[in-house]
């Protein structure tokens, strides 16, 4: 595992989320309302689309192609039509810049 930065806290004002690539992942890192920050991968598991290109409500991602929503916190998808849940990393904040665990 290694940590990665990934952006400033700057970068994701709260409620808001963010595409990233980063040694070959496509991430999507949220600033949730509880100021926490939170990473999944960015590529919806039902067909392409990138999460950040959808809406963050609360700890809920949805979907900009078929509104499948996922909680970001858990990558749990939590309806129709996802069948699989999303990867989630491991975040860190450190002196205004975002850290994520890859593998
Ligand atoms: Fe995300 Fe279909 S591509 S719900």
């Amino acid at each position: 595992m290694t940590w990665v930065r990934v952006a400033t806290t700057a970068a994701v004002p709260l409620g808001e989320m963010l595409g990233v690539s980063v040694n070959g992942f496509k991430l999507a890192i949220y600033h949730l309302d509880d100021d926490s920050f939170r990473a999944t991968q960015n590529v919806c598991t039902h067909e392409f689309a990138l999460l950040s290109d959808g809406w963050l409500e609360g700890s809920e991602v949805e979907c900009p192609l078929h509104a499948g929503r996922f909680d970001v916190r858990t990558g749990r998808a939590l309806c129709e039509p996802l069948k699989r849940d999303i990867a989630v990393f491991a975040v860190e904040v450190r002196d205004g810049e975002i850290f994520v665990a890859l593998p």
